[in-house]
């Protein structure tokens, strides 16, 4: 009997979501004959069951496009926003999947997308999900797609601000996107030959930062660029946070947790995505001129990379194999040169941050580079 599958984009978009599902796609009908439709809008469109059918016509000349044919959205199938309010949407879910006959679900997202994906895997659906972001955070995959293209973009960036920096010699302070794992700072910063590098998972002391800079200055650099994530951290803003979490843990009632909670996230608020202000505190320490670049969403959009288009399709096709196989229950994982099945349960609720004792991290130490941190410098 041929299998029905449905697919879906979840979370923020990014290149290589349509050769994925081309990748998928072509692959469960010319070699497994599986029949295939999309949901449009991410778990929205599941519940609304509104979607397209994805045949040799609808999958034709996708694979170069960026964003994603079928829509993406931050919708959580458990916390739905439906006219205002905020329900409990699986149910619905649950009740298309069986109305389509669906033998699996395809999910395609970051980490808050392999979450929901274990949550209905759970309530008995078949789901298996292949690991896209920008951000390269999903845990148990050596890399996810659309990681590539970002790393190009923001490197460019970089490589265009030397020029700018150089000539009115400007400090040029550039965000780049990552709120929790900095991976894309990092990768952009050491292949663009940033300055300065800060990421969340080391946080920064300004005065280092100026320290940095202003040796540059004496030593006849009149520039410099300074890579920031956008969930980079000061070192007091960090102690706060590890302060309150530590209460968090020691708190006993619910109530007194949840309010830590929200003090925390006040915290992270205020203290990262900091940038206009780590441009203005270089400014008064080195006493020279300052700008700031944000990358944005110009990270997210356009056309996939090569290195994106073939991962997205190796994970796509290796997709489609697994659910022949029926093997569920699991995401699509690049493992070196292979592609292997991972429980959902140990990619949910773990993120792939930056250790410190990552290769990127020694590099970016060993070229000169400064990382905000005076237990990380070579000079
Ligand atoms: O999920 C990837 C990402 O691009 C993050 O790097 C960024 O912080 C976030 O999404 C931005 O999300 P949105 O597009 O919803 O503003």
């Amino acid at each position: 009997m041929a299998k029905h599958i449905g697919i879906l984009t979840a979370g923020g978009d990014c290149p290589g979501l349509n050769a994925a599902i081309r990748g998928v796609g072509k692959s469960a009908q010319y070699i497994y004959n599986m029949d295939l439709i999309g949901f449009q809008q991410g778990f929205k469109g599941l519940v609304e069951n509104r979607f397209i059918r994805l045949d040799g016509e609808a999958l034709s000349g996708i694979l170069t496009l960026g964003g994603t044919i079928l829509g993406t959205s931050r919708d959580k199938p458990h916390k739905m926003n439906v006219a205002g309010n905020t329900l409990d949407m699986t149910d619905s879910i649950v009740e298309n999947y069986q109305n389509h006959h669906l033998d699996a679900l395809v999910c395609l997202g970051g980490g808050g997308t392999q979450k929901n994906a274990m949550k209905l895997q759970q309530r008995g659906l078949n789901v298996i999900t292949l690991p896209k972001t920008i951000d390269n955070d999903v845990a148990k995959t050596d890399i996810s797609f659309g990681f590539d293209t970002a790393l190009g973009i923001a490197t460019d960036a970089i490589d265009r601000l030397h020029s700018t920096a150089h000539s009115h010699h400007r400090i040029i302070v550039t965000e780049i996107m990552g709120h929790k794992a900095g991976w894309l700072a990092l990768g952009a910063g050491i292949a663009g030959g940033a300055d300065v590098i800060l990421i969340p998972e080391i946080p920064y002391d300004i005065n280092i930062i100026a320290e940095a800079i202003t040796k540059r200055s004496r030593d006849g650099k009149q520039f410099s660029i300074v890579a920031v994530a956008e969930g980079a951290i000061s070192t007091d803003g960090f102690e706060k946070i590890v302060e309150a979490e530590e209460r968090k843990k020691q708190a006993e009632s619910k109530e007194d947790k949840k309010k830590i909670s929200q003090e925390i996230k006040t915290l992270e608020k205020r203290y990262q995505g900091n940038t206009l202000e780590i441009a203005h505190q270089l400014e008064e320490l080195t006493r020279l001129e300052s700008r700031v670049t944000i990358l944005g969403h110009i990270q997210r959009g356009g056309t996939p990379s090569a290195a994106d288009r073939l991962l997205a399709t190796r994970l796509g096709t290796a997709c489609a194999s697994y659910i022949q196989e029926e093997q569920y229950g699991i995401m699509v994982s690049a493992k070196g040169n292979l592609t292997v099945p991972v429980p959902l349960e140990e990619v949910a609720g773990h993120l792939k941050l930056v250790p410190r004792e990552h290769s990127w991290v020694t590099s970016a130490i060993h070229v000169g580079t400064c990382l905000g941190s005076k237990d990380l410098q070579s000079y």
